[in-house]
């Protein structure tokens, strides 16, 4: 690898309070969870970990609070080398916060009060991207802070022909001028679903909502389709990339670990189906882990698993 791609994420900041439950309790009930645990978390910082464990050298663009959350997970990203000089500290808002649920199967339900994220600014975060865009090797960046933030930053880096991957994540209802611009968009089924008004839930409704989503503007969708692996479609390709059978325990942040291992590959200059092989091993090793950032796997890791399991045929 010829030095360390820079990439910039421009993304949410969370801590998360994480609960391990029998189920997700119904409304008025009270449940006795399994355990609790308390981790440094959002899709934004999740990706810059993951970035920076992948051996990418990844700046971080978001909002924290003045608070001891805030401090935790600025602490917690920069000892796994991710550059926080343009993190800015929201004087009024609070950290952003997400009550994660994850059941005995390792499916989670997550309640975000998004607290400073919300704060992020168009102005602030373009003066920011100003000072680096020359040096970018990709850009990637997510549906958990404000849509004019992300329409901003894929118009930018549109222009200025540096690569942007958008996780379309958590599932929200930006418009198409948002993302059109994206090099690549990649929802999971629920987030795909959002963004084209019908069930996305296997292969055939994965494939037409890639294209509908194509037919928009991006140059690659790659529908991420948990266990299955994931849909990748081009104007010239489609490809089901095949996932890896592993034992479940958690699957918070498997989409972050996805999202930025296919960043990181693309910055190198692999080709699509290749990153998305790359991305698939990431997000089924975040998935054996409990945690969202702790979960994050190594390059080590990633090139150790895909060495384990060899394409078939090869
Ligand atoms: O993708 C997982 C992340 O989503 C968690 O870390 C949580 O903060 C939520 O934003």
């Amino acid at each position: 690898m010829a030095g360390r791609p820079r990439i910039a994420v421009v993304g949410s900041i969370i801590m998360d309070l994480m609960v391990t439950t029998p189920r997700v309790p119904q409304r008025g009930e009270n449940l006795l969870a399994h355990g609790f645990k308390m981790g440094p978390g959002g899709k934004g910082a999740n990706s810059a970990v993951a970035l920076a464990r992948l051996g990418a050298e990844p700046l971080l663009v978001g909002r924290v609070g003045d608070d001891y959350f805030g401090r935790v997970e600025l602490e917690t990203v920069r000892r796994d080398g991710v550059q926080t000089d343009s993190v800015v500290i929201d004087p009024e808002r609070h950290t952003g916060i997400a009550i994660i649920m994850v059941d005995d199967y390792g499916e989670n339900t997550i309640l975000v009060a998004i607290g400073a994220n919300a704060g992020l600014t168009v102005e602030e975060v373009a003066a920011t991207l100003r000072l680096h865009w020359a040096q970018l090797a990709a850009v990637l960046v997510n549906f958990e802070i404000p849509e004019e933030v992300v329409r901003t930053v894929v118009q930018k880096a549109h222009a200025c022909h540096v690569p942007v991957v958008v996780d379309a994540g958590p599932p929200r209802h930006y418009g198409v001028e948002t993302w059109r611009g994206a090099t690549v968009l990649s929802p999971n089924m629920l987030e795909a679903s959002t963004m084209v008004g019908y069930p996305v839930e296997d292969e055939a409704t994965a494939e037409r909502a890639a294209r509908d989503l194509l037919a928009q503007g991006p140059q690659a969708i790659v529908v991420k389709m948990g266990d299955r692996g994931a849909m990748l479609v081009t104007a010239t390709e489609r490809t089901m990339v095949e996932g890896f059978p592993v034992q479940v325990v958690d699957t918070t942040g498997a989409g972050d670990a996805f999202t930025a291992a296919l960043t990181v590959a693309l910055a190198e200059g692999q080709l699509l189906s290749g990153a998305v092989r790359f991305a698939n091993a990431a997000g089924a090793l975040a998935v054996t882990r409990f945690g969202t950032m702790a979960a994050m796997p190594t390059r080590q890791e990633v090139e150790a698993f895909l060495r384990a399991h060899p394409l078939r045929g090869c």
